[in-house]
């Protein structure tokens, strides 16, 4: 049985490639059931048509308020039936009712609790570290504060800016992502508080 996954992106999509190219080997025990999107236009939409995955696009200007847009994005999620959905460039911030209906997790561009957010790389930059990373997590009610399932470091170049440490970081973001999501497909994970234990 192949674990069913909703991806979520804003933007290029090179996360939501890499798992859609694992996912074409039935070996991989996932499969990308839908990609959705907060607004229309962008590569990643383009590249879950080119894979044959359906799409939904819900934006936050279509919608009344919030609240609706939280209920929109929820009631497109629940219509594909995930066993789970990842947010893999996803830079809107849903509602605990949200991310808590199914287990959800999120890649983020640092070693979190280090530099949350939406300019990660930059911050990070900013501090001045000479190690920063990749981290997936579940997403919970707060902003990147979920319980840590899988981190990998990255070093910093003194010649870095943000798109070099950026494009460093996603080659090995892409190959943990897909690892990370490959085991959690696989079920029989536990968290203990804080803890992950993948199997
Ligand atoms: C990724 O590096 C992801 O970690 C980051 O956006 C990039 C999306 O790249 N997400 C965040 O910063 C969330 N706070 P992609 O569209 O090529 O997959």
């Amino acid at each position: 049985m192949s674990a069913r996954l909703v991806v979520l992106v804003s933007g290029t999509g090179s996360n939501l490639q890499a798992l859609l190219d694992a996912a074409a080997d039935p070996a991989y025990g996932a499969t990308v059931v839908a990609v959705g999107a907060d607004r229309d236009g962008i590569e990643a939409l383009v590249r879950a048509e080119r894979a044959d995955v359906p799409t939904f696009v819900v934006t936050l200007d279509d919608s009344r308020d919030r609240d609706h847009f939280n209920d929109r994005t929820l009631t497109a999620i629940e219509s594909y039936e995930p066993d789970l959905v990842v947010l893999a460039g996803y830079m809107k911030i849903l509602a605990p009712r949200v991310v808590e209906r199914f287990p959800t997790v999120n890649t983020h561009p640092a070693l979190l609790p280090s530099f949350p957010g939406a300019h990660a790389v930059r911050d990070a930059l900013a501090h001045g570290v000479k190690v920063t990373g990749v981290t997936v997590h579940f997403a919970d009610a707060a902003v990147d504060s979920g319980a840590i399932v899988a981190q990998e470091a990255v070093a910093v170049r003194d010649d870095d800016d943000e798109d070099s440490l950026h494009e460093r970081i996603k080659v090995v973001e892409r190959r943990l992502l897909v690892d990370t999501v490959a085991r959690l497909a696989r079920g029989g994970y536990r968290i203990e508080g804080r803890k992950v234990v993948l199997p």
